[in-house]
């Protein structure tokens, strides 16, 4: 298995070209399920996420195929149902094929989600409110078999009890063909689903009120194929701030999406750190030591502070003067990264959903295991600021969602390789 060195110590200072959005590319690849012809999707990311969803798109007919950060997805003989297991296995969020498939063919049949290092993952608002649009739905044996009463699905008004991104990508998925009008209430906002919603309009799907809280769509027979921008990735940008403020330096994002990163950079800046935007860019430069953040972070959904950002920022500021709070409110269990900041030397008390981070003059390198996508990263963010050499394995979970990380890193000055 493949491990990232790192020794802490450097300073980072560049420039750094941010990523396409994986939380953006996967719900559109499986959007382009729906569509007759094909779609081609720039700034895709080079993602082990992103090639399990071309694996899912081919094994279901569709041509999916890379070059350099340009998918080209031909859809056109779409003839499979069903999406075995291993596939399934392979990421959470291959779950939203189940929309896409109800959408074009009527029918599906997938595999409830594993349970992921989050904790569990429950699909019972994807469940209730595709039942609602008179999609058939039977359990058996771990696998979700799906098939629309009629000839297509039915639009309803859906109340959704929170505002769960993927059941919103779902339902969306479903929508957009289905006959008649669905409305969505309490919607998920984040970015990501307006992106979606930006695809799909170019393919001609009838959508309205994406980014608040109530989504109209009005059904159409069929889609069209489109070319489409995958938009930044606004966690890898979090990820890469929180780098710097934790080594120290001065960086710029450039291909930043600013707005849709407000809500992390908003924080950022109680840590003392300079921020400085321009349209598409994000200026940062942290100094010798930051500070806790005064008032509590709660994890909220977008606007509120994005969840996939806590990891990467507590660990910038396990080593900040002061003591910062987290409140993680989406997850159930998202604070696995502990562990391994505290065996660096953090001081850092989990009571339930609150982190209690402590900061301390400084951490200490040591072999530490990525236990996430996302407290992989923060591993990383501590060992460029801790004193000697960290080795972190289990980067497959890094991997996932960070584009070459080491790479990016190594550009911005951090001493940084994978073995
Ligand atoms: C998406 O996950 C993202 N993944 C996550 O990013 C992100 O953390 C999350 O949204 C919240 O922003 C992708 O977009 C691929 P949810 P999703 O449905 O759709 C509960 C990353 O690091 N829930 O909004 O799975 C659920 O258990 C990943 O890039 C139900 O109870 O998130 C969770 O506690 C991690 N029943 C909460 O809602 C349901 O039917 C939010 O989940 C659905 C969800």
């Amino acid at each position: 298995m493949q491990r990232f060195i790192v020794n802490g110590g450097n300073r980072l200072c560049g420039e750094l070209t941010l990523q396409g959005s994986k939380n953006s590319a996967l719900p559109i690849m499986a959007a382009a399920l729906l569509c007759s012809s094909e779609c081609v999707l720039h700034g895709c990311p080079r993602l082990t996420d992103v090639y399990a969803a071309s694996r899912i798109l081919n094994h279901l007919g569709c041509r999916c195929s890379f070059s350099g950060h340009t998918a080209v997805i031909d859809p056109s003989q779409l003839s499979g149902t069903e999406v075995p297991e291993k596939l399934m296995h392979e990421m959470r969020s291959s779950i939203i094929f189940m929309g896409a498939m109800l959408g074009r063919m009527g029918e599906c049949t997938v595999s409830v989600p594993g349970g992921c290092e989050l904790g569990p993952r429950p699909i019972d608002m994807h469940l209730s409110a595709l039942r609602k649009m008179d999609v058939d739905i039977r359990e058996r044996g771990g696998r979700i078999i799906c098939r629309v009463s009629g000839k297509r699905a039915h639009g309803a008004k859906i109340s959704l009890n929170f505002p769960s991104v993927g059941a919103t990508e779902n339902i969306i998925l479903c929508a957009v063909t289905a006959e008649g009008e669905t409305v969505i209430n309490n919607a998920a906002r984040e970015p990501e689903i307006c992106d979606l919603c930006a695809f799909l309009r170019k393919c001609g799907a009838d959508i309205s009120g994406d980014g608040e809280s109530r989504i109209v769509i009005r059904g159409k027979e069929s889609l069209g194929g489109c070319g489409h921008t995958i938009m930044p990735d606004r966690i890898a940008a979090a990820t890469y701030l929180s780098m710097t403020a934790a080594a120290g330096g001065e960086i710029i994002l450039k291909n930043a999406c600013v707005p849709e990163t407000e809500p992390f950079l908003s924080v950022l800046e109680q840590t003392g750190c300079g921020v400085y935007t321009t349209a598409d860019r994000i200026y940062m430069r942290s100094g010798p030591r930051i500070k806790a953040v005064r008032d509590r972070i709660r994890t909220m959904p977008h606007p509120g502070f994005p969840t996939d950002a806590q990891a990467v920022l507590m660990a910038a500021l396990t080593t900040a003067e002061g003591t910062s709070v987290f409140e993680e409110n989406i997850f159930d269990c998202r604070y696995r990264h502990t562990d391994a900041l505290i065996k660096m030397g953090a001081d850092i008390q989990v009571l339930g959903k609150v982190a209690v981070v402590k900061g301390v003059e400084k951490l200490n390198g040591a072999p530490v295991e990525a236990t996430d996508l996302r407290g992989g990263a923060a591993m990383v963010c501590a060992a460029l600021s801790a004193e000697g050499t960290t080795e972190i394995s289990m980067i497959n979970h890094i991997d996932r969602g960070y584009e070459n990380m080491e790479e990016a890193v190594k550009a911005l000055g951090g001493d940084m390789i994978r073995v």
